[in-house]
């Protein structure tokens, strides 16, 4: 078969005429005179109609083709308006490349079967749809920082300090040689070393939590898009977290309107994200809304748990960032307020429609002896932190990041119930196969 190939989106953007087009069956059904046979490719589906008249020789194994057959088609490609997606190709000539019989994924199957079958899963419309926005999502990271004058910069994955706190560490036996060695929570204080070097740094990169709880929300290996700034305050932590939501789900619905749609993900609750400011109140001022408005008295000191941040989220219509929570709730890096020293200039930001938290970060507490002091109530050995702590002993700076979960703001661009739909092959407490 000679030709050139177009994606079936190519196709049909030609509209007529004759087309060479290659992809997967997606569906197939037919007679004993016509089969019908919708055609997948990565840029969408097409229905292609092949003529028994046509192919009296060729009739047995066209009868025969099955589900996931790989297929070269030359034909006319014309308007239909019956067809699914708009247009039909008339088969002039085909060539199997690889067969398929009886794929496993027909219809209606439990999570856990398509769990089992992952890298066929990824073959359907939605997962397609959800992968390509995921796709729209990375590079809109690496775009906003770096129009924003960010260099790329990496921490190592094998770490032998904490920083997110022991209970979600991975340990790693690393030639038995050390005792500790742990898979990376977050590249935070191999980042801090780095803003000396080159002020504004960001990062895409795995970052590893032992969840041991069943949520919706919550993976063991995740993808965490980290930021830090020399010179910054923490308001302006806060600007760039906004900035690069807003520049994300910008970027989202100008490429992927179609996938959306086909998530059945109403636009309409993304569309202000855009062009309003986000909601900006104190953990204080949240205890207040959640007594006031939501009837859930919280006792100060404790952390908002997710069925408060639920139920304070879907009283907007964007995200809100929770600002100054207790000391006692939040990591041993963060800066004490000046105002008030039982507080930090910590904050969360939260997503609407009950999402939850999409990104944590913080202004870095500058005092030598108050770090040494908060890791050992957590009973770290400071020892180990003396790389970190040289951030403080020479030409320290006022500085700050945040980190966000990739597949967190993905599950709620999409509007998906569940975070594992998110990323190809998520990893949690249960799951590590395929
Ligand atoms: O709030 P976290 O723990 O903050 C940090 O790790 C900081 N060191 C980041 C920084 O300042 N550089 O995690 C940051 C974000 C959370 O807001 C959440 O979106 C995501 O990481 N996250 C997870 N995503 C999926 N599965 C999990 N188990 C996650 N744990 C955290
Ligand atoms: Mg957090």
């Amino acid at each position: 078969m000679a030709a050139k190939y177009l994606s079936i989106q190519e196709a049909m953007d030609k509209g007529s005429g004759k087309v060479s087009v290659r992809g997967w069956v997606h569906r197939e059904r037919g007679s004993n005179k016509l089969k019908f046979v919708s055609l997948r490719d990565s840029t969408n589906v097409i229905q292609c109609v092949l003529k028994r008249e046509d192919f009296e020789k060729q009739w047995e194994d066209i009868d025969h083709l099955q589900v996931e057959t790989s297929l070269l088609i030359n034909g006319e490609i014309k308007k239909d308006e019956r067809a699914p997606t708009g247009y039909e190709i008339r088969v002039i000539e085909f060539k199997v490349v690889g067969k398929s019989e009886n794929y496993p994924i027909t219809k209606d199957h439990s999570p856990e079967f398509l769990a089992d079958n992952r890298h066929l899963w990824l073959r359907s419309r939605r997962m397609i749809s959800i992968l390509k926005i995921r796709s729209t999502v990375f590079g809109a990271i690496h775009e906003y920082f770096r129009n924003e004058g960010f260099y790329e910069y990496h921490s190592p994955i094998f770490q032998s300090v904490q920083c997110e706190g022991g209970s979600t560490l991975f340990e790693v036996p690393y030639f038995g040689k050390r005792k500790e060695v742990f898979l990376g929570q977050t590249w935070q204080l191999y980042a801090e070393p780095a803003i000396f070097a080159l002020e504004k740094i960001y990062t895409i990169s795995p970052s590893f939590r032992a969840e041991k709880s069943k949520t919706s929300r919550h993976l063991t290996e995740y993808w965490h898009a980290e930021m830090e700034v020399a010179w910054a305050d923490f308001k302006e932590i806060m600007d760039y977290g906004e900035g690069l939501i807003k520049f994300v789900v910008q970027k989202v619905l100008e490429k992927n309107k179609e996938e959306l749609k086909l998530l059945e993900r109403d636009l309409k609750k993304l569309e202000p994200i855009v062009k309003k400011p986000f909601i900006r109140m104190t953990y204080d001022e949240a205890l207040k809304i959640l007594k006031d408005k939501c009837k859930m008295p919280v006792t100060w000191g404790k952390d908002l748990r997710t069925i408060e941040e639920e139920k304070l989220t879907k009283l907007y219509d964007v995200p809100l960032i929770v600002s100054h929570y207790p000391k006692v709730v939040k990591a041993f890096y963060m800066t004490e307020d000046p105002k008030n020293p039982d507080v930090v200039q910590g904050c969360d930001f939260l997503a609407p429609e009950g999402y939850g938290e999409i990104i944590g970060g913080s202004h870095r507490e500058p005092e030598l002896e108050e770090i040494k002091k908060r890791l050992k109530e957590q009973g770290e050995d400071p020892k180990e932190y003396e790389f970190y702590l040289d951030t403080r002993r020479y030409g320290s700076v006022p500085h700050g990041g945040f980190g966000l979960g990739v597949e967190r703001i993905i599950t709620w661009i999409c509007g998906l119930d569940n975070i594992k739909d998110s990323i190809p092959f998520p990893r949690t407490m249960e799951r590590y196969r395929p």
